[in-house]
């Protein structure tokens, strides 16, 4: 007799809940309760020059700690990955008439960075494999107007960088790394946000170290890290007050707020001790995981570049319904009902959302999509990006199994499930009609 699914009234896989993953523990309690005893300044920051222009003790500490271990000259805290980007983009002296490359297949802050600098996206194919940008891609969509590609280091993985870099050389393209996912991957030796000029990091809840919201940049360049200190920090009212000092660090720059607490410092400081091990309880599992999921003809696992390492912010998997029979979105059910709940598609691509569809983001303009500056027509339909597209609408599904204190024991259940609704497919196709 068949083990019939849940769906179709049999017993589920899981008699309960996976546990949720939680990265707070007591090192973070005790910095908070020392920072509150300590009746120090919450914020560190004042809005001019002087010492509080870059933040408190905690900040400065936290971003030291990044350049450390990172290995980079600069890194500058943010109050999230959006801020963080929009800064990025701003550093590298983007703005109106400009266009930046960038993914479809991403969270859309990465491509709003780019409009709230006046500039325009433009949305180049992901690779099959990587779920990442591809070099042809790319190769495809640079004009006269193209400034910088913004790479999206995706799902905790990167893409193949060399032939990134060489196309970037070429035509004289900056790259901004969106690693809002992937603190600690590493590509051919490299960490993922340090490859192209400026990366971003994000620590909202989702992430593997997080502290609710918040962001880091990290960059090389003197320059791209001062602009980005004065979009943080209300970076037209320091400037009377730096300039009489040092003129050659006149920059005309209208700032922000998107300073990071010294409370979120002080949580992020304990959070970023803890991310090697973090990532490597991930990368156990997800190495257990895919080497589970090949035994089935109809997935296919993540895959990671030779020499590298992927952090599995999440854990993508293909999935081939001509292969099994049953729409994705049956299987999707058929799992939830044995209590592994997948999450199909990932993200809409960017360019078919309404912003892009009606290029407007002004109620009476079409600036940045139709201007003075920038007359040429950029397409954004249905079709321009066919991976991204089959992606979330046929084939792409995510799982958070590779997150602690989920186990191996959690997987064998995983697997135990598939193969029940793999050996079922044929009722499961009935179910369907
Ligand atoms: C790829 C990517 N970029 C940017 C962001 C924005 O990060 P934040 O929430 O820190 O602003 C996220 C957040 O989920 C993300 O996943």
């Amino acid at each position: 007799m068949l083990n019939k699914p849940a769906i179709l009234g049999g017993k589920p896989t899981l008699d309960k809940p996976l546990p949720p993953y939680n990265s707070i523990g007591r090192e973070e309690i005790g910095a908070i309760n020392r920072l509150l005893k300590s009746g120090k300044d919450l914020s560190g920051f004042l809005g001019r020059g002087g010492e509080k222009f870059l933040g408190g003790p905690y900040v400065k500490k936290l971003e030291n700690d990044f350049e450390k271990k990172f290995g980079v000259n600069y890194a500058v805290s943010f109050n999230s990955a959006t801020t963080a980007l929009q800064a990025a983009v701003a550093a590298l002296g983007i703005g109106p008439g400009d266009q930046v490359i960038t993914s479809p297949f991403t969270m859309p802050a990465t491509a709003t960075a780019i409009l709230f600098n006046n500039a325009v996206p433009v949305f180049a194919d992901i690779d099959p494999k990587t779920y990442c940008l591809s070099a042809e891609s790319i190769a495809k969509k640079i004009t006269k107007k193209t400034k910088a590609i913004l790479i999206v280091n995706i799902f905790g993985g990167t893409p193949d960088y060399v032939p990134i870099l060489k196309l970037a050389k070429k035509h004289n393209l900056k790259i901004i790394e969106d690693s809002a996912q992937a603190p600690g991957a590493n590509y051919r030796g490299k960490f993922a946000g340090t490859i192209g000029d400026i990366g971003v990091y994000s620590f909202n809840v989702h992430k593997v170290i997080q502290v609710g919201e918040g962001g880091m940049m990290v960059t090389n360049n003197k320059r791209y890290a001062y602009r980005a200190q004065l979009m943080r920090n209300h970076g037209e009212a320091v400037m009377d007050d730096v300039w009489e000092k040092e003129p050659k660090t006149r920059e005309l720059i209208a700032g922000n707020n998107f300073r990071l607490t010294e409370l979120q410092a002080a949580v992020m400081a304990e959070q970023f001790k803890k991310l090697d091990k973090l990532n490597n309880q991930r990368i156990m599992l997800a190495d257990y995981l895919t080497k589970k999921l090949k035994k089935f003809s109809w997935l296919e696992p993540a895959s990671v570049l030779p020499n590298s390492k992927h952090v599995y912010y999440l854990y993508p998997i293909k999935f081939f319904s001509g292969k099994l029979g049953i729409s994705r979105k049956t299987f999707a059910k058929a799992m939830e009902a044995e209590g592994f709940k997948l999450a199909e598609g990932y993200q809409k691509p960017i360019y078919l959302m309404p912003i892009y569809q009606k290029k407007r983001i002004y109620e009476r303009s079409q600036f940045p999509f139709v201007s003075k500056e920038f007359s040429q027509n950029i397409s954004y339909k249905k079709g321009d990006c066919p991976v991204a597209e089959r992606m979330f609408e046929k084939e792409f599904l995510t799982t958070t199994l590779c997150q602690p204190p989920k186990n191996k024991a959690h997987i064998d259940l995983f697997i135990k499930a598939l193969q029940k609704i793999g050996d079922s497919a044929g009722l499961l196709k009935k179910y369907e009609k």
